[in-house]
């Protein structure tokens, strides 16, 4: 049997490559494990939106060199976003990685691969085992049979898969489910692939291509089938969730939560990330008509909150836009959770820019925020524009907003202050308590029975950090509803 490990980086859209590539692996008999040592191959699906995402990725290939010397036929390959435009680059500089398939190589392209690969390694380990080659380079010459560029390989042979795993496959592209030991089950589905927005500072575009949605009954049909297979939360990914298009009916995305919401069962949907100059009314009505399903939470990345900043990023909203989208989603949707990306320190921004960024930020009160450095990034226009700001001043900027940010997280934290929260129980922590999640996507923890990992129950809110409610247990587990919804 075939162990895997996967090290996935980066958004969601990683996650949910991993998970679906992980599926497909165990369609071929493989097994997931929980560390690199226990591993016959590693995946490791990377990310390359920030300079620091690459490098740890380099810092991690360095650590990995230890468990290649112990373990000859030991596979290790880089797929994502890294692998699809510094493929050349990683075969040069680390001569034991097996394999690189980017992010917008065709995906039953490298499963077919993959699929080799798993057979090579259950002869290569066979061999191991009765120490035909303790000392030499089995896997070095399988290698040069298969090829390690996947794509190349692949255009060289006419290999196909079984029609069983070229479904799989099918499947595999879409996404896959999560469901650690004593946690609950989560699903993330792929809505969406590539980006055509083209935001100056952003390489996602040319990672993961050119925007394709899946269709509208494929999705449905996914996630009802996690459902049937107990997922609790279902997550709808995409770089630009509300552009979606279904390809054989032209829906839109108001319609896709739609027929997702209707889909029986108990269980919770989310969905990452729409683009403020996309949101529309429909889409927040549908959320509002379907509390028990769609939670009232929405990521809304602000990115800038000066209008020029704005504009020279191509984010195509100014920041009054921004705002009146904001009043809008917190209008249709009650009791809605708001959290947000924002960028500080891009080329040419200044310090009053900066300074509306923070006042923006002050002004939403958003329950919580991601914030970053500028890193400026190959093939992006941003990267020949011209940049004064030391880096110095952009940490003292990002040091100066995460407080604001930290503030507003409190204060709407706060809020919650003696309210009852109906929460999904995701585990219980090390420190024997539950942690649940609200609609509103804070972490809840309280007191209360393993037993209730997976259910959702209504919670009465005690304290508030800025990282996480604390609460009790307020109905009986007995009395608990198959309905569920959001902050009373
Ligand atoms: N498609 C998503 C974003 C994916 S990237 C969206 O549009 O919301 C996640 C976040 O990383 C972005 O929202 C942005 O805030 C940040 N980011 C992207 N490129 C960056 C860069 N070059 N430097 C710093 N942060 C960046
Ligand atoms: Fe990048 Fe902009 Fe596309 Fe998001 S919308 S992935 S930030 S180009
Ligand atoms: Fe990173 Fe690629 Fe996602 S660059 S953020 S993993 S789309």
């Amino acid at each position: 049997m075939i162990s895997v490990f996967f090290k996935t980086y980066g958004c969601q859209a990683n996650v949910a490559d991993s998970a679906g590539i992980a599926s497909f692996l165990e369609g071929l008999g493989c097994v997931q494990v929980e560390s690199e040592g226990l591993a016959d191959l590693i995946i490791i699906n990377t990310c390359a939106i920030r300079e620091k995402a690459e490098q740890k990725l380099y810092s991690y290939l360095g650590e990995l060199l230890e468990f290649k010397e112990k373990l000859p036929y030991l596979k290790i390959g880089i797929i994502g976003c890294v692998a699809s435009y510094r493929k050349d680059e990683m075969l040069k500089r680390f001569e034991y990685i097996s394999f690189v398939s980017g992010a917008r190589d065709e995906r039953t392209t490298f499963l077919t691969y993959l699929a080799d690969v798993i057979v090579q390694l259950q002869t290569e380990k066979q061999l191991f085992a009765h120490n035909f080659d303790r000392t030499g380079d089995v896997t070095l010459t399988q290698l040069a049979i298969l090829g390690r560029d996947v794509k190349l390989a692949m255009s060289k042979r006419s290999l196909v898969l079984p029609a069983r795993l070229l479904k799989e496959g099918a499947q595999a592209a879409m996404g896959g489910t999560l469901a650690p030991e004593g946690e609950i089950k989560r699903a993330f589905i792929n809505i969406t692939t590539g980006c055509n927005n083209y935001c100056t500072f952003c390489i996602v575009p040319f990672t993961r291509g050119r925007e394709a949605s899946y269709p509208l009954e494929d999705i449905v049909m996914r996630v009802s089938h996690e459902v049937v297979a107990g997922a609790k939360e279902i997550t709808l990914i995409g770089q630009n969730v509300n552009s979606y298009t279904c390809p054989q009916t032209a829906v839109r995305f108001a319609a896709l939560l739609e027929a997702v919401a209707l889909i029986p069962g108990s269980f919770w949907v989310r969905y990452v990330s729409p683009h403020p100059k996309d949101m529309t009314r429909d889409v927040l009505e549908v959320m509002a008509k379907y509390p028990d399903k769609l939670c009232a939470w929405c990521h809304f990345p602000l990115q800038s909150g000066s209008s020029r900043v704005l504009e020279l990023m191509n984010r195509t909203y100014t920041k009054e836009e921004y705002l009146r989208q904001v009043d809008l989603i917190r209008a249709v949707v009650p009791g809605v959770a708001l959290s947000t990306d924002i960028i500080v320190g891009f080329p040419g921004e200044t310090h009053e820019e900066f300074l509306e960024t923070r006042d923006v930020a002050q002004q939403v009160g958003f329950d919580m925020a991601y914030s970053f450095v500028y890193s400026r990034r190959k093939y992006t226009k941003a990267f020949s524009m011209g940049d004064t700001c030391s880096p110095e001043e952009k940490a003292a900027r990002l040091a100066d907003l995460q407080e604001v940010l930290r503030a507003g997280s409190l204060a709407t934290a706060q809020r919650y202050i003696g309210k009852n929260l109906r929460v999904l129980v995701e585990k219980r922590t090390t420190n024997g308590k539950l942690l649940a999640r609200s609609s509103g996507n804070h972490r809840v923890v309280f007191d209360g029975d393993g037993s209730l990992v997976g259910t959702f129950i209504e919670v009465c809110i005690t304290e508030a950090g800025q990282s996480e409610l604390r609460g009790e247990i307020i109905v009986a587990p007995t009395a608990i509803s198959k309905e569920h919804g959001r902050a009373a």
